[in-house]
């Protein structure tokens, strides 16, 4: 201020001197004085002038609001350029601030697993991200401020939406929502700021398939304990109240053994499969060798056999060969029962005196395969898929009279998988089935010897 009002005066009292030594030839007092005040005037009126001049050049420099340099660095104007100047560029950084924030959040909204709508107060759509696109199918170009109940057209999503109640979420069809293969879909609504509404929407198809299967998976098991149930109950009031002879007496018993084994069956597969889904992967430590796995198949398939055929002429002829006299690195009791299951399999669903080849050899990629022929009643394609599925049974009466659960194939697919493995099942109606399991070539023992086919014979060494 000093400055400006210094500047001022020096402007006046040179314009003063300049009027003075202008007007100091006429040699008259009087003409001098007139000189002298109209410098003095003069030069007041050109600090103004130039003053304005600054003061001019501010105010363009604000209009453009050019925050990156001041509009002049000295005086008053100087000052004041450069407060402003300071103030915009703070303005600036809490704009550009505020743009990030705004920015981080969509971003965060963009990256949720679920579908996010931001309404305003007239339920027109301000924002969503790429998964509401993907649930409702809308565009970024065309749908933005189009009103949501235009856009998702769905009677129970309508009357949601125009009922202001929402404290349930709703649960709707899907927009690729088909008979054969239905999409659910779980959206709620969640008022927000004036009037606004977000909207989540969450794909639930997967979770309700999963309560679906848990639902039929209470009702089969129900369903198996049940009848065996039942049919013990039944004997147990026949011994209770009538009066049997002693052969009598213990062909029921007898009766009702066969159905506690079958109850007793059912849990331990149960218990099996349980384990299976709720134990961590077999690990690279354990590992079993495959003559004496496949000598215990031996043993257990020819027992079987045995027990199954009424005579030894009726007995099937089986055939084991081990082409790799080395380890399988896996969970030994996982598979065996994998392999034991499709044996039994094998034996049990076979008519007498048929033929069953087991053998267990190396691809020419490296993995190993086992395998189960038999030339047995074979299974029709269309229950091939569905194989593996728990309690699936292609002939159920069947199935229960050679003791079966209907669980074998499940637990088989788990460990398969548990093992990095592959179930492959071949078979032709009236003529036959082959199940392998292949293990990748990681899984074989390196020091495996392979022992060429010729060497092997017929039955195990
Ligand atoms: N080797 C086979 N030959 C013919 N049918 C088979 C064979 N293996 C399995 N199946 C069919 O697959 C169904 C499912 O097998 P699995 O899961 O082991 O159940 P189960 O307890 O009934 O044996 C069986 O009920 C049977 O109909
Ligand atoms: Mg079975």
């Amino acid at each position: 201020m000093f400055w400006r009002f210094f500047s001022f005066v020096a402007f006046q009292f040179v314009g003063g001197i300049l009027g003075w030594y202008a007007t100091s030839f006429t040699q008259t007092s009087s003409s001098e004085r007139v000189g002298t005040l109209v410098g003095v005037v003069l030069g007041g009126v050109l600090w103004f002038l130039l003053d304005t001049s600054r003061g001019a050049r501010l105010l363009r420099w604000l209009r453009v609001g050019d925050a990156s340099d001041a509009a002049m660095r000295t005086g008053l104007w100087g000052e004041v350029s450069d407060r402003v100047r300071r103030l915009l560029r703070s303005r600036e950084q809490v704009a550009r601030d505020s743009q990030q924030r705004l920015q981080d959040f969509l971003a965060a909204f963009q990256a949720s697993p679920n579908g996010v709508v931001l309404l305003d107060a007239r339920g027109q759509i301000e924002w969503f991200n790429q998964m509401a696109v993907a649930h409702f199918g809308f565009e970024p170009e065309r749908d933005l401020l189009q009103h949501l109940g235009n856009l998702v057209r769905d009677p129970g999503f309508a009357a949601y939406f125009s009922g202001h109640d929402y404290r349930q979420e709703l649960v709707m069809p899907g927009r690729q929502s088909t008979p054969t293969r239905p999409v659910k879909l779980s959206v709620h609504l969640h008022p927000y700021g004036e009037g606004r509404l977000l909207l989540i929407s969450r794909d639930i198809t997967a979770l309700e398939q999963a309560e679906a299967m848990r639902r039929d998976f209470v009702a089969n098991v129900s369903h198996e304990i049940r009848t065996p149930l039942t049919v013990l109950a039944g004997f147990v009031e026949t011994l209770q109240t009538l009066e049997l002879d002693q052969s009598e007496r213990a062909r029921y018993l007898a009766l009702m053994a066969q159905q506690a084994t079958r109850m007793q069956t059912l849990v331990s597969d149960l218990l099996t499969l349980s384990s299976l889904e709720g134990s961590p992967p077999p690990g690279v430590t354990d590992s079993v060798a495959l003559p004496q796995l496949m000598a215990q198949l031996e043993q257990e398939g020819r027992a079987l056999s045995a027990a199954l055929s009424p005579t030894a002429k009726a007995a099937h002829h089986l055939v084991f060969d081990c082409l790799l006299a080395g380890d399988l690195v896996g969970a030994p009791n996982e598979l065996h029962s994998a392999m034991s299951n499709l044996l039994s399999n094998a034996i049990r669903y076979m008519p007498d005196g048929g033929e069953i080849q087991v053998r267990m050899c190396r691809l020419p990629d490296g993995r190993a395969e086992f395998s189960v022929q038999d030339n047995g009643p074979g299974i029709a394609p269309e229950h091939l898929p569905r194989l593996t599925e728990r309690f699936y049974r292609v002939d159920r009466s069947r199935s229960r009279d050679t003791g079966g659960t209907g669980l074998g194939l499940a637990i088989v697919k788990h460990v398969v998988q548990r093992h990095g493995a592959e179930l492959k099942i071949d078979s032709t109606l009236g003529q036959g089935s082959t199940f392998r399991i292949i293990f990748p070539a990681s899984r074989v023992n390196p020091l495996v010897v392979e022992r060429s086919q010729g060497q092997s014979g017929g039955n195990r060494e």
